[in-house]
């Protein structure tokens, strides 16, 4: 059997980490998520699932990967029994799903780069005729789908080296400039007319619409947490298994969420004065308001031009870190269980997810079809199985394993167990219930009148 590779450096586990857990998650999700769910209260209710049920989760799939040193599938059939590995290989369809739309949105970005390159920001939006025109032509049609192909192949390239010589270099640069960029264009977004009316909505919160819509709220907090946190789908799980038995895991967690929420909560700070100094309704965008507001702001600041150019190839390294995450499960595990060469299932699977995201390229309807079913459905449940397992199956071998390389956990690891088995699962079934009700709403509403409209 082949050596297992273990990370090159000590903080390679955790720029990875951290490299799967910032992406498009924070930058392009984020806000038309927060935007969509109210702003400010949407902003309350996310906040506390990362911390109450973001936190302890991610500390679940440290454990069982370090403990396993298996890919999810290989470490659910060890800690549960067979049932399990079918659980685990949900993960895996998990994985597709995921990769397969995100790819396409990692191509607009790429779009937008290029964009910068044929000329400033302002020049471009006077090209198209304004940035929400500019949304349109670019997000779906030929050149979406060669820049889908273009990304899909990187991360396939990546992934087939390898993960020391991969995954670890491409994550060193990108969180500092990430932030560096997002503060300045927080404090630039400050000085516009009409920004107040952006914060006004971002963060001040009306608890009474959050206890009238908590169960549009709940689901949607749910499913943009474990997106954003790369959890319910086994990815921590594999970069742990890859894990010494010296690091202090709640100290790696919490870096890791920091850096992920601290990411989204600028992104809103910049994206909600620009769109309301733009005269754009906060509650109404979708998924092109990143576009909007940052071409606007591109167009609009003193340097935009080299700022957008920064911005938008940032974000296309963030994107990568991250979509390499989402390859690697899958590749790790056709890999482990399977023997197949590293390479070989890096193109074979790589090129399966490829295949799926095409259609998004085609029309946005399926990128509601694909990111409805993977965060509302998926994630959470992916997340809940975990916690069924850990919270009640295997929980002593947790608390011992968590409890490596931090001491004795005392009744902290208890309080963790009781966390996860109660209240926490309770919460998850919850979202989940209310996931699935709105996901069907969707196929039986928009998507039907779609096709019945199309074919
Ligand atoms: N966390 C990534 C982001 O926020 O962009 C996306 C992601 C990666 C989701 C890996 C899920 C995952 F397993």
């Amino acid at each position: 059997m082949v050596q297992r590779e273990t990370w090159a450096t000590r903080t390679g586990f955790i720029l990875a980490a951290v490299g799967s857990a910032v992406g498009l998650g924070n930058i392009w999700r984020f806000p038309f998520i927060a935007a969509d769910g109210g702003g400010a209260a949407f902003l309350v209710v996310y906040l506390l699932f990362v911390a109450f049920i973001g936190f302890p989760a991610i500390l679940v799939e440290f454990v069982v990967g370090r403990r396993t040193e298996r890919n999810p599938v290989g470490a659910l059939l060890e800690l549960g029994g067979d049932v399990w590995k079918y659980v685990g290989g949900l993960f895996i369809v998990t994985g597709f799903v995921i990769l397969s739309y995100y790819s396409v949105i990692a191509g607009w970005f790429i779009r937008y780069f290029l964009e910068g390159l044929r000329g400033s920001y302002v020049g471009r939006l006077a090209a198209y005729g304004e940035a929400g025109a500019m949304f349109g032509e670019v997000s779906t049609g030929l050149d979406a789908l060669v820049l889908h192909t273009l990304f899909m192949a990187v991360t396939i390239g990546v992934v087939a080296l390898g993960i020391r010589r991969g995954i670890e270099f491409a994550t060193k640069a990108m969180v500092p400039s990430i932030v560096l960029l997002l503060v300045g264009l927080a404090v630039w977004a400050s000085t516009l007319p009409n920004a107040g009316a952006g914060y006004e909505y971002y963060l001040s919160p009306d608890f009474g619409v959050i206890l009238e819509n908590w169960q549009e709220l709940l689901p949607a907090a749910a499913g943009q947490a474990f997106f954003t946190l790369s959890l319910g789908m086994g990815v921590m799980i594999t970069y742990a298994s890859y894990l010494g038995e010296d690091r202090n895991l709640t100290r790696d967690a919490a870096t890791i969420i920091g850096f992920d929420t601290g990411i989204a909560i600028l992104t809103g700070l910049v994206v909600f004065p620009v769109i309301t100094s733009a005269g754009i309704e906060p509650a109404a965008p979708g998924p092109n308001v990143i576009f909007i507001s940052m071409t606007e702001a591109f167009a609009n600041v003193t340097g935009g031009h080299l700022l957008g150019l920064v911005f938008f190839g940032t974000v296309v390294i963030a994107a990568l870190s991250s979509a390499i995450s989402l390859l690697e499960v899958v590749t790790a595990y056709v890999i482990d269980e399977k023997g197949v060469e590293r390479w070989k299932a890096a193109i074979g699977m790589g090129g399966v997810v490829y295949l799926l995201g095409v259609p998004v390229t085609y029309d946005l309807v399926f990128l509601s079809l694909l990111d409805g079913f993977a965060d509302g459905i998926l994630l959470v449940f992916g997340a809940l199985v975990l916690m069924l397992l850990v919270g009640w199956i295997t929980p002593k071998f947790a608390v011992e394993e968590l409890s490596k390389g931090i001491g004795d956990l005392g009744s902290i690891g208890q309080a963790w167990i009781w966390a996860i088995r109660v209240p926490i699962i309770i919460v998850l079934v919850v979202s989940l219930y209310l996931g699935v009700v709105e996901y069907v709403e969707f196929l039986t509403g928009d998507f039907t009148a779609w096709i019945e409209a199309n074919l």
